[in-house]
């Protein structure tokens, strides 16, 4: 039995592993809704045109309702047999309504029909994830308002740096999440064009209306070259480049957040749904939803090479190569959206634990940088200030004490311009409040970034 589009011109039928290895129907009849959309859309414009009766698009609308309710009552039937997302529902319609449905493909190919259907669908991907990015930033900034005072050590190498605080710490992920948002909306303006009247490569001999199919499906442009409409994914190469960056930044994050769960640093607890046990030691609380997004944001970027690799080597125009765009594509979108959605929720079941952070930030001298600037605004140049305070640096780790545990005559060993206020200088509070400028660390700072991404937000 003859059921493919083209088998009048087959002599014999397709090999069964042949067909597994071409069909995409089980992935990609996630784009049933989005292709109905798009048919929607072809067939009022071709009847718009007369190239179709009014009463053959009544009739394809009528179909595709029930096609619509099929797949959503879950009683309509993929057939592998039938390739592909677009043949199934082209065959159903027809089956339905009968050459009604035979006509909806004219002025059109599965080429510009598929990557219309992608467009819409990432378009309002791409709207969700940036609803969730925003969910994200939300939950981050009432973390850090909670935390605008309290201190944590700041690292670089991972060796105390200087104190900062929280609220501070937890306001750079809003920013990366910010600039993730702001990537997303960029990519979106050139997933946001119509391929449709490309048909297979060159257009068509139709008098079609291509401007009108792209304002009934919300697009802000036609592809200007039908060549580049079906074939380039470039859009969806962006987007997966946005999205291992928004993973890249989810994966800091969650080291971070691994590395602050250990007892061995006790900065942070995080709630218990959000963590397993151990098969064997009955002790363990173990943080796997970060260690799960570190981890996926390799599969992630795996997706973003496999997409360059795909369009690589491809002439123009459409080549199949252009199916094993959507598993990546699929992937991508689900990690990101899960990821995103569930670490929404993680950050307002973080625990702080302020007095862990204090006496980590009372540790390895965070406060040195604040003595070489005090030695420098009572008139010493700040290198001669960086050695006297690497000499008191010095003998504090001899002798195992803070700075702010030598005496004012000790100090002054290291420099006579060190007077009483040095010791406001040296505690955690004084440090961080005096970093007071735009992006600094001091807390009236942080509320400040606070107030003006919350009102970016709305
Ligand atoms: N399933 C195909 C895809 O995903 C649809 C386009 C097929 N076009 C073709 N000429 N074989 O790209």
């Amino acid at each position: 039995k003859k059921s493919e589009a083209w088998s009048a011109r087959f002599n014999e039928p397709v090999s069964d592993l042949v067909k597994r290895y071409t069909a995409s129907v089980f992935f990609d009849k996630r784009l049933a809704e989005v292709d109905i959309q798009g048919s929607l859309a072809h067939a009022e414009m071709l009847a718009h045109q007369n190239i179709i009766s009014a009463e053959d698009h009544t009739e394809i609308r009528r179909g595709m309702m029930q096609i619509q309710d099929e797949i959503a009552a879950g009683t309509f039937e993929w057939l592998l047999d039938l390739e592909d997302v677009h043949l199934n529902i082209e065959k159903r319609l027809t089956e339905l309504v009968g050459d009604a449905g035979k006509r909806l493909h004219t002025g059109r190919s599965r080429n510009d029909q598929v990557a219309t259907d992608i467009r819409l669908y990432l378009r309002g991907e791409i709207d969700n994830i940036v609803g969730l990015l925003r969910e994200l930033r939300l939950a981050l900034l009432d973390l850090a308002e909670q935390h605008a005072d309290t201190i944590l050590p700041g690292f670089t190498h991972l060796q105390v740096a200087q104190p900062i605080t929280f609220g501070h710490h937890m306001l750079a992920y809003v920013e990366m999440f910010g600039r993730d948002a702001e990537r997303m909306l960029d990519a979106r303006k050139r997933v946001n064009r119509l391929p449709l009247g490309a048909a297979a490569l060159a257009g068509t001999t139709f008098a079609i209306d291509r401007e009108r199919v792209a304002k009934t499906l919300g697009f802000e442009d036609v592809c200007h070259n039908s060549l580049d409409a079906v074939s380039d994914r470039d859009f969806a190469i962006e987007f997966c480049a946005a999205a291992a960056l928004v993973m890249t930044h989810v994966s800091r994050m969650s080291e971070e957040l691994v590395l602050w769960m250990s007892p061995r640093v006790g900065f942070i607890d995080i709630a218990d749904r959000f963590c397993t046990g151990s098969s064997i030691m009955p002790q363990k609380k173990n943080p796997d939803v970060p260690e799960l997004a570190r981890g996926k944001t390799g599969r992630v970027n795996g997706h973003l090479i496999a997409l360059l690799t795909l369009m690589k080597g491809q002439p123009l125009a459409y080549n199949k190569d252009n199916q094993e765009d959507k598993e990546p594509l699929f992937d991508t979108v689900d990690t990101v959206t899960d990821t995103l959605r569930i670490f929404a929720d993680m950050a307002r079941g973080i625990t702080v634990k302020p007095e862990a952070m204090r006496a980590a930030a009372l540790q390895g001298y965070a406060t040195a940088t604040d003595l070489a600037d005090y030695l420098v605004k009572k008139g010493l140049p700040f290198r001669d200030a960086h050695e006297a305070v690497a000499h008191a640096v010095r003998v504090c780790v001899d002798r195992n004490c803070d700075l702010s545990d030598l005496t004012l005559e000790e100090m002054r060993a290291f420099s006579t311009l060190i007077e009483q206020d040095i010791f406001d200088v040296l505690t955690l509070e004084g440090s961080v409040a005096a970093r007071d400028h735009v992006g600094g660390t001091a807390p009236q700072q942080v509320r400040k970034q606070i107030a003006r991404v919350r009102a970016l937000l709305g």
